[in-house]
């Protein structure tokens, strides 16, 4: 069969929140792009990840005109409470560092940003097959694939951008003698679940009990998420409905506190890993989101990060196509590290603070406890709490990221406050 040859400016392997924003970025900085996704759009969206949007992260959905549904549907939340041994602990995100977060989740995210898509006119193809990258240290890169309807393709661009998630090949073209893996696992997992029910609480609830950590989430009027801390290598069947009840119910127990059940109609073992791939980028491809790395979902952060990965290339995509410079190219992988690395260990942190660890002394676990009480009672321990909870600027803040003479610049600029753009 004869390969079909397609040209654009940025190929892009991954249609997840990281692929998606960027091809919408580029499109309002003017340049071109296809994106390759191996699953089916009806696959992705019915895949239960995320729930938590950083403040930042709700403002790129507003600086590309795609927020309404998530500002009618969504949730905002201006705080999380801690539970710590059966005491209600409530940080105050309003009060401590006048930010929120929305409840809104990752598969919404995800279908207003393939209908902005579509809408916009970028070329999204699902249900390719066979991606791989080519000449990435040459002018002219090239990713070759096959097509939906079995056509063998070769996608020649100027630059690659390895959206694929964490189990993705893209950051597997950077030489190992260049690139460090810089890796963690832990000894425990999460099961979650999905739950036709009435939320139970307003907010979230990250609960550490000596039974071990749980977390209350909540998605919609009808229907909650939920998960607690388990064996890594355990599996779904393990557990029936009134195994995870007890188990909740352990775990999130205080004076005047009743878990609302409801039919559980999901679940899931989570693995828990911290990965950074370093550098993210080499060549002509550049790594964003959970391509480039990984953390624990304690503290809500993957998909923030992609937001975060995502404004930057995007950016420096535009001023080398702007004004011919790659100055901002060259230094991707160390301004969005600089974001990631933060990110990597609040996540850590929260893990580590939360999480009942197998084997801890007695003197582990009240060293853990004395680390709560500080957190939840001091105010300069919570607003650390609150501040990294919502998050970070997206991109720097200094002159030239946020250029308002171009047309990204200005576009992520109009969403932050004046003080933060003549920073
Ligand atoms: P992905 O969403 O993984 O997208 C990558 C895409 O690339 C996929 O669609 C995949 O099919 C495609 N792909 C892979 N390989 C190829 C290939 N060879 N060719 C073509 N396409 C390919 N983050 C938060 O910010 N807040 C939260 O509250 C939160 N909660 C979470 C809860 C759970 C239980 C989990 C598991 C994760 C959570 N996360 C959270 C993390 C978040 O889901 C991820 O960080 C996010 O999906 C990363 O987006 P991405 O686009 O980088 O990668
Ligand atoms: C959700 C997931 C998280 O990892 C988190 O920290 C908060 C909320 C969720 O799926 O709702």
């Amino acid at each position: 069969m004869t390969t079909t040859t397609v040209r654009t400016q940025v190929g892009i392997v991954g249609a997840g929140p990281a692929g998606l924003w960027l091809a919408h970025l580029l499109a309002v900085a003017g340049i071109d792009s296809v994106v390759l996704e191996r699953r089916s759009r009806v696959e992705i969206a019915a895949t239960h990840r995320a729930g938590i949007l950083e403040q930042g992260t709700v403002d790129l959905m507003a600086a590309l005109g795609l927020d309404a549904r998530m500002r009618a549907e969504g949730y905002a939340h201006h705080g999380i409470e801690l539970r710590v041994a059966g005491e209600a602990r409530r940080v105050d995100f309003a009060d401590l560092v006048g930010r929120a977060v929305q409840l809104y989740p990752q598969q919404e995210v995800f279908s207003d940003l393939a209908d902005g898509a579509a809408a916009r006119g970028l070329d999204v193809r699902f249900e390719v097959a066979d991606v791989a990258v080519h000449d990435l240290t040459s002018q002219a890169p090239s990713i070759t694939f096959t097509d939906a309807d079995g056509t063998p393709a070769r996608l020649v661009c100027d630059f690659v951008a390895g959206c694929d998630g964490s189990r993705g090949i893209a950051k597997w073209a950077i030489p190992e003698n260049v690139r460090t893996d810089h890796f963690r696992e832990y000894p425990f997992g999460w099961f979650g679940i999905l739950v036709e029910a009435p939320p139970s609480a307003p907010e979230l609830i990250y609960a550490a009990s000596d039974h071990g950590f749980a977390l209350i989430s909540q998605r919609t009027a009808t229907t909650q998420r939920m998960y607690f801390q388990c064996d890594p290598t355990d599996r779904p069947d393990n557990w029936d409905d009134a195994r995870i009840w007890d188990q909740l119910e352990a775990c999130t127990a205080a004076p005047g506190f009743a878990l609302t059940r409801g039919p559980i109609v999901d679940k899931t073992v989570i693995p828990m890993r911290s990965y950074v791939c370093e550098p993210m980028q080499h060549g002509r491809l550049f790594l964003a989101g959970d391509a480039g790395h990984t953390v624990p979902p304690t503290g809500a952060k993957g998909m923030n990060l992609a937001a975060g990965d995502v404004a930057v290339l995007a950016r420096s995509l535009e001023r080398f196509y702007r004004d011919g410079q790659h100055d901002l190219l060259d230094a991707y992988s160390a301004t969005a590290l600089a974001r990631v690395w933060k990110a990597q260990h609040f996540s850590w942190w929260m893990t580590s603070m939360l999480h009942t660890h197998p084997g801890a002394s007695t003197f582990d676990r009240r060293r853990q406890l004395g680390e709560l009480d500080l957190v939840t009672t001091s105010r300069a321990g919570s607003t650390y709490l609150a501040e990294a909870y919502t998050g970070w600027p997206l991109i720097p803040t200094r002159p030239g990221f946020l250029d308002p003479d171009t047309a990204l610049g200005a576009a992520l600029a109009s969403q932050l406050p004046a003080e933060a753009v003549t920073a």
